[in-house]
């Protein structure tokens, strides 16, 4: 059943002192139930008190599918796992744009349509130039994907199809483009364009590592891995930063300035920014030896250090893609020589130890996405300041297909959450020469 026919039978009554309000509830096609409580206030005159969300569905949507405690994620309907290991990138956002895998005609044809919108408006290096150099990636990223909207004019109007269709696919063509840019902007190297013959994650390296003056060999191990990460990245239903652009887009912001808003929530430690952070803390720890001193101070409650790349929101069982990650870091650090890193060796030993702590059993804390892919990154040569950006790179296309798919929902409204006040009540204003 939709949720939106209401044509529910459940029903659920919420009682306070004397009074009870009976509201509608709503399976899903799996995963929980939802209670409608839309017209709580306008029954019973109190809002819901829900700060982080953490029982709060914001919206309805088809794309993508976690089980926490399962350790499940889906997109449409199709578990990570087998698109990881049997798909590519550009089918990955075919499926969560249109909701089945493509065919083969189709496929090629949405590749197609990708690679002819892989470059960016040339004037666009020249925004780079007001930059710092030593600016964090993140922050250019930032600036320079909300800048896309004045550039693109012609795909900012959200109430025609076509032109959001162009947005998606123009945002899913750039990104690669802009954050090789990013980089090399920030290294001091001259930009790359784009070849579009060769396949998105292939060219995408070859824009971030290809120099003038040699010829660039791609590597199909580092191509698929970078492919794979890209996979597992791609969406993640309505965390931090997929909200952050549903709540921009409800206001009816364009698509680039709804996107910018991701990327900056995406920066954060607790989120995206947790894959450099983890990096960062592996090499502090430094060596097998140290871990027990850092898993003390992460049990502390004194000490408010805990273990990056440990712990999730939704997931309290191992984080599928954490599981993914681990294979793909084994095979890029194979690749390159890596194999005896002793950050791996750490990382290989801190897992080990964690999961069978009675703090982290209890807590049900695993190893998220983010624990293995700065290490796997790291091998691959990028900088630990890129690793948030090729995050980003990634959600772009589950960003777009979820403001897509909340723009389309003829139901769609302004997202506006409530508040307890707990300030001053009304008083009056005091002219200054008389405060003390
Ligand atoms: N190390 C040590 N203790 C932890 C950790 C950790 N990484 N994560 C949670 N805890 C403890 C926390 O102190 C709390 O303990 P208590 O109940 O005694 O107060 C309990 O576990 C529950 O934590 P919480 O902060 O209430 O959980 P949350 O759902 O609000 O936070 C999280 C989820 C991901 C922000 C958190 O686990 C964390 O900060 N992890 C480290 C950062 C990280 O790896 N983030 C990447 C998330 S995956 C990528 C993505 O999807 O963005």
């Amino acid at each position: 059943m939709d949720a939106k026919t209401g044509t529910n039978t459940k029903t659920g009554t919420l009682t306070v002192g004397d009074k009870s309000w009976s509201f509608p509830i709503y399976p899903g096609t799996i995963g929980p139930d939802v209670i409608d409580i839309g017209k709580l206030y306008a029954q019973s005159g109190m809002f819901t008190f829900d700060p982080g969300f953490t029982s709060t569905g914001a919206c309805e949507s088809k794309i993508t599918y976690i089980d926490g405690d399962e350790g499940v994620l889906l997109y449409r309907g199709v578990p990570i796992e087998q698109i990881a290991e049997h798909g590519d990138f550009l089918e990955t956002c075919y499926l969560l744009l249109y909701g089945e895998l493509p065919t083969a005609t189709q496929k090629a044809d949405f590749d197609y349509r990708v690679n002819r919108h892989t470059m960016v408006h040339e004037q666009m290096s020249r925004f780079f130039q007001g930059f710092r150099r030593d600016a964090h990636p993140m922050a250019v990223m930032t600036g320079s994907v909300g800048a896309l909207s004045a550039f693109y004019h012609d795909s900012t109007d959200i109430t025609d199809p076509t032109q959001r269709m162009i947005a998606s696919i123009r945002m899913i063509a750039k990104m690669p483009t802009l954050a090789a840019m990013a980089y090399k902007y920030n290294i001091g190297q001259p930009f790359v364009y784009p070849q579009n013959d060769l396949d998105y994650a292939t060219n995408f390296l070859r824009m971030c590592f290809a120099v003038p003056a040699e010829e660039y060999k791609p590597n199909p191990v580092l191509a698929r891995a970078m492919d794979r990460i890209f996979i597992l990245h791609a969406d993640h239903e309505q965390n931090a930063s997929t909200s952050t652009v549903r709540l921009a887009g409800s206001t009816g912001a364009n698509p680039f300035a709804c996107i910018a808003a991701g990327i900056a929530a995406l920066w954060g430690p607790a989120h995206g920014g947790a894959n450099e952070a983890a990096l960062k803390m592996l090499g502090e720890i430094g060596t097998v030896d140290r871990i027990p001193e850092f898993i003390k101070r992460a049990k502390d409650p004194k000490d408010n250090f805990r273990l990056m790349g440990f712990g999730h929101r939704v997931y309290k069982n191992y984080d599928p893609r954490a599981k993914l990650m681990q294979k793909t870091a084994h095979e890029v650090l194979s690749e390159t020589g890596h194999r005896d890193d002793p950050l791996l060796q750490v990382a290989l030993e801190l897992e080990k130890i964690a999961l069978h702590d009675e703090y982290f059993i209890e807590k049900k804390l695993y190893p998220n996405v983010d624990f293995y892919s700065g290490i796997t990154l790291k091998a691959m040569g990028f900088p630990t300041t890129m690793f948030t950006v090729l995050f980003a790179v990634a959600r772009a296309v589950g960003w777009i297909a979820q403001w897509k798919e909340m723009i389309e929902d003829p139901g769609q409204r302004i997202g506006r959450p409530r508040q307890l006040y707990t300030g001053e009540a009304k008083r009056d204003y005091t002219p200054i020469s008389r405060r003390k």
